[in-house]
């Protein structure tokens, strides 16, 4: 833990669980967050996360409803909070609780829409913040005057009033020390005429900081297999240019968003497609040659068949057809969805998470993410491994950015990622050593 602060050591933690963790006056904090979900708290139970590598950690996720006043949280995950609130407090650590998510944005335009409804919905915040003993609140609305799920309200509007929003929880009694974050689009806040804003610079003043949910850029709704959190696109055919965290922080900081209150979104987990051999060897048999499964080179963006989406990890299931969260008739399926220790369980992976013999592997070097394939399954998985979660590292650190956050804490496997980000963030060993020059309130 690298990050402390001696106002909580005093006001939150008994005397007897204070560590001898140095305080390094003047150097600034970095921002290493992930989410804890509730519906994989099995899977990683509070006293399994590795404490001492988080500053903070973000109970995913409290909900939205028809009522500006009400936040919705699940009895189940009310106890789990309250557990999580007390542990990450023990270890130093912040605990946040995240609003929104994918279902949970549905009513964010109107509790923001109106001055009576600001203040029913800081209020309401403020409250669980209150009665969790919370350090701040995480906002993840998918998103501002862009639809998400598909049946969220929304309004022109939105971005204006989510700022007003801030400023009054800001000028709110308690609202003004605890952290307030927003997990977002890789794209600027959408402005009232449908365009990403030009300039953003009046959120710096709200938001400790703005994490740019990095992964996602290309998944099974994509015309071809790409990269799930691509570092860079400039690099690849203007067709694969779908974006990216150097395009994220290029357009946000052009928006007037200072790149020290920007933090990277990065994913513990991947999507899978189903591809033929043909495709997902196409470079190599244009070549006419035969040439074994796992020394082969594997083709970049092959085409996929959506029809026979694969089954992802053992987290994944196929859902039968139904009514999804807006009501409307849905196919079902499986979501595909690989979480890293997935891949390290299917066998696809070695406990370090290097690609297994027989496994089809490339490291694309323009979106710096990994592709691996099954042959035996027609499987082809776009995920991030050890080498590109030191890439972004690297990338944080050199781009000045204040830290980042992982989507989700179960995902990972014996820490191979968040070691290897931590590893080139620069940050890890020396409990002293900052990022950036900024020190913002805890
Ligand atoms: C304010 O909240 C109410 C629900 O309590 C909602 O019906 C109304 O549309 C909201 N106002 C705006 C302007 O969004
Ligand atoms: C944080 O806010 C609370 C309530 O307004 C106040 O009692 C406390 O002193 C504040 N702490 C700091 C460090 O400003
Ligand atoms: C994983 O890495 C460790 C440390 O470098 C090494 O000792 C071990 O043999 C590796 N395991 C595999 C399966 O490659």
């Amino acid at each position: 833990m690298w990050t402390i602060s001696a106002l909580s050591l005093l006001t939150v933690l008994p005397i007897a669980s204070i560590r001898a963790v140095p305080v390094c006056s003047g150097t600034p904090e970095a921002v290493a967050t992930t989410w804890y979900t509730g519906w994989h708290a099995q899977h990683l139970p509070l006293e399994d996360i590795s404490w001492d590598k988080w500053s903070s950690i973000s109970y995913a996720f409290a909900e939205t409803t028809p009522d500006p006043s009400v936040v919705a949280l699940q009895d189940s995950d009310a106890a789990l909070l309250r557990s999580l609130v007390d542990m990450a407090h023990q270890h130093n650590v912040h605990a946040l609780l995240t609003v929104g998510g994918w279902t949970g944005s549905r009513y964010f335009s109107t509790a923001v829409g109106s001055p009576e409804n600001r203040t029913m919905f800081a209020n309401a915040l403020l409250g669980l913040v209150q009665q969790y003993g919370l350090d701040g609140i995480d906002i993840d609305w998918e998103y501002p005057n862009k639809e998400g799920m598909g049946c969220n309200l929304i309004s022109e509007q939105d971005t204006p009033n989510f700022l007003s929003f801030l400023q009054e929880l800001r000028a709110t009694p308690g609202g003004q020390n605890m952290t307030v974050s927003t997990a977002t689009s890789i794209l600027p806040f959408t402005s009232p005429d449908g365009t990403p804003s030009t300039d953003v610079s009046p959120f710096a003043a709200v938001f400790d900081y703005v994490t740019l949910m990095d992964y996602d850029v290309w998944g099974t709704w994509s015309p071809a297999v790409g990269p799930n959190a691509p570092l860079e696109d400039s690099c690849a055919a203007p067709q694969y240019q779908q974006g990216s965290a150097a395009s994220a922080v290029a357009a946000w900081t052009k928006a007037g968003f200072p790149a020290e209150k920007l933090v990277l979104g990065v994913a513990s987990y991947g999507h899978s497609y189903h591809v033929t051999a043909d495709a997902a060897y196409n470079g190599a048999s244009s070549a006419g040659e035969a040439q074994p499964a796992g020394t082969t080179p594997i083709a970049p963006y092959p085409a996929f068949d959506a029809a026979q989406q694969p089954l992802g990890d053992s987290w994944d299931a196929i859902e039968p057809a139904g009514i999804d969260a807006c009501g409307n008739p849905s196919g079902g399926g499986a979501s595909g969805i690989f979480n890293f220790r997935g891949l390290v369980e299917k066998g696809y992976l070695d406990v370090n998470g290097t690609a297994m013999p027989g496994v089809g592997y490339r490291y694309d070097t323009c979106s710096q993410t990994p592709f691996l394939y099954d042959p035996k399954t027609s499987t082809m998985i776009s995920y991030d491994d050890a080498e590109s979660f030191a890439a972004k590292g690297r990338f944080i650190q050199q781009s000045g950015l204040r830290g980042f956050a992982m989507w989700e804490a179960a995902g990972d496997f014996e820490d191979v990622l968040l070691d290897a980000i931590e590893d080139g963030l620069g940050i890890g060993e020396d409990p002293c050593q900052g990022l950036t020059p900024l020190g913002l309130p805890l």
